[in-house]
């Protein structure tokens, strides 16, 4: 707490607040942290990602690849270009973007690729970035839930043309309040971002381009050097929760737990189980105090604002079956064992109810 004070006395005394020296040295943190030349800090995740595909030309006509198995935002950022998303089911033991189906939605339009880093694992990359790289299409990580993640001991994040992360309060770093980051390795991209960030302008009231306020906040990037510091011991506390829950499940055969990629390091930002009649085992959990969450109730392509694109249930069936059984358990750093025994037993009697 002492830290987190300081920092806002720091910004404070310098009213650094949007934009300046705070920023610039929480965005060489993060890329040192994440393996990349650079981070830019923006406004949040969704920024992060609507700033990266206008970085990289993506507008009016084109198409960007993704899954429907996400939070809105990644689909949002798209559309916000002008673009139309197309959408590829996800693998069903990771619930991540499927390699094998990739390629079948590549068209002459395609001008990027969003694998989404679901509840803290990476998508199986090699794959993904190999059919790309044939394509000549970049790829843009959605690494929003997956601060510290790796895959074959790179880093969320560092693999595509950028990453792009949320620093949404409840996020495994989080802020005291939005932020956002895009990590890459690409000069010119990140010249576009600089600009495209603070309205267009490379100097002081000389717009060349069409721009945002997608500036971070001082006392964001403050507080984000500090809580960064404790990524990675908060990072193993989530594993070793998860790994607990794991054990506590093994024997049940009414729930599905989540599966790590054989290359993967999971944060476990989300410990996510499947289970059938899941709205009712939801409302059973609550009324004896333990709050689960769903993520997510309704799977991007059935969303009545992507209504317009046409898709009907039993489009990407693996993804509207996760929304129907997903159940996502308490899972946060601070966890105790006798909590998670407690959510276990819970759990077990809900089922059987
Ligand atoms: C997968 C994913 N993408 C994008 C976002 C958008 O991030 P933000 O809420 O910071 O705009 C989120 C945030 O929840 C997310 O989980």
């Amino acid at each position: 707490m002492g830290e987190l004070v300081d920092a806002f006395r720091q910004v404070t005394e310098t009213s650094a607040f949007a934009g300046g020296p705070f920023v610039a040295r929480f965005e060489s943190e993060f890329a040192a942290f994440c393996g990349t030349r650079y981070a830019l800090g923006v406004g949040s995740g969704t920024d992060a990602l609507w700033l990266s595909l206008l970085a990289l030309g993506v507008g009016p006509g084109d198409e960007v690849v993704t899954t429907p198995n996400s939070f809105m935002a990644t689909a949002e950022a798209i559309s916000l270009c002008g673009a139309r998303p197309i959408f590829v089911d996800v693998d069903a033991q990771t619930y991540t973007l499927d390699p094998q189906q990739l390629e079948a939605a590549i068209t002459l339009r395609t001008q990027a690729i969003i694998p989404v880093h679901l509840f803290g694992q990476t998508a199986d990359m090699d794959p993904i970035l190999a059919i790309a790289r044939r394509h000549g299409t970049p790829v843009v990580e959605d690494a929003c839930q997956a601060h510290g993640a790796e895959y074959k001991g790179r880093k969320a994040g560092s693999m595509g043309v950028a990453g792009c992360y949320s620093f949404y309060p409840g996020k495994n770093l989080g802020a005291f309040g939005e932020a956002g980051a895009i990590t890459t390795d690409e000069s010119e991209l990140r010249a576009k971002v600089q600009v495209l960030r603070d309205h267009g302008q490379a100097a002081k009231y000389f717009h060349a381009t069409i721009g945002w306020n997608a500036r971070m906040d001082g006392i964001q990037a403050a507080v984000l050097s500090v809580k960064l510091r404790r990524l990675n011991a908060s990072n193993t506390a989530r594993r070793a929760h998860a790994k607990l829950y794991d054990e506590l499940l093994a024997d049940e055969s009414r729930v599905i737990r989540p599966k790590t990629g054989k290359h993967n390091t999971h944060v476990f930002h989300i410990y996510a189980v499947r289970v059938k009649n899941r709205d009712e085992v939801l409302q059973r959990m609550a009324a004896r105090g333990v709050n689960c969450a769903i993520h997510y109730p309704v799977p991007i392509h059935l969303q009545k604002a992507y209504a317009f694109l046409g898709h009907g249930p039993g489009s990407f069936p693996v993804s509207e079956q996760c929304s129907q059984e997903f159940l996502s358990l308490p899972m946060y750093p601070e966890l105790q064992p006798d909590q998670i025994n407690f959510v276990v037993k819970t759990l077990k009697e809900c089922l059987s109810e």
